[in-house]
């Protein structure tokens, strides 16, 4: 049911801790299915040079969040920012119907991420 792809990223995930002094931190919750995401931003020069997530959530939710931040790290802010649940999916070639949501949190980590960093520069 799932791809070799997602099975990878849920037994290996990337980039999963925390980082001290973030520079942006998001988190977002799913309120059906409970699931929360963490991601932490370190940014310079508008570039993401690092970036952590946490996510206490269904393995779908794990192996989103670990692509997620492999998507986005070395990214501009803005390139970040045009992250998409959908991009996030097809790099994990494909998700159960039911197991899309989880890919639309990791969207959301992402961008709470980054919103709360503009908020930090009083963008
Ligand atoms: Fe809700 Fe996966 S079941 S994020």
């Amino acid at each position: 049911m799932y791809s070799d792809k997602v099975m990878d990223h849920f037994s290996n995930p990337r980039n999963v801790g925390e980082i001290e002094n973030a520079d942006g931190v998001g988190e977002v919750g799913n309120a059906h299915c409970g699931d929360i995401m963490k991601v932490y931003l370190k940014v310079e020069n508008d570039i993401i040079t690092d970036v952590r997530f946490k996510t206490f959530g269904c393995g779908a939710a794990i192996a989103t969040s670990s692509v997620a931040t492999e998507m986005i790290k070395g990214k501009t802010i803005d390139e970040a920012l045009k992250l998409t649940n959908k991009e996030v999916v097809e790099s994990l070639e494909g998700l159960p119907p039911a197991k899309l949501h989880c890919s639309v949190l990791a969207e959301e980590a992402v961008k709470a991420a980054i919103e709360d960093y503009k908020k930090k520069l009083g963008a």
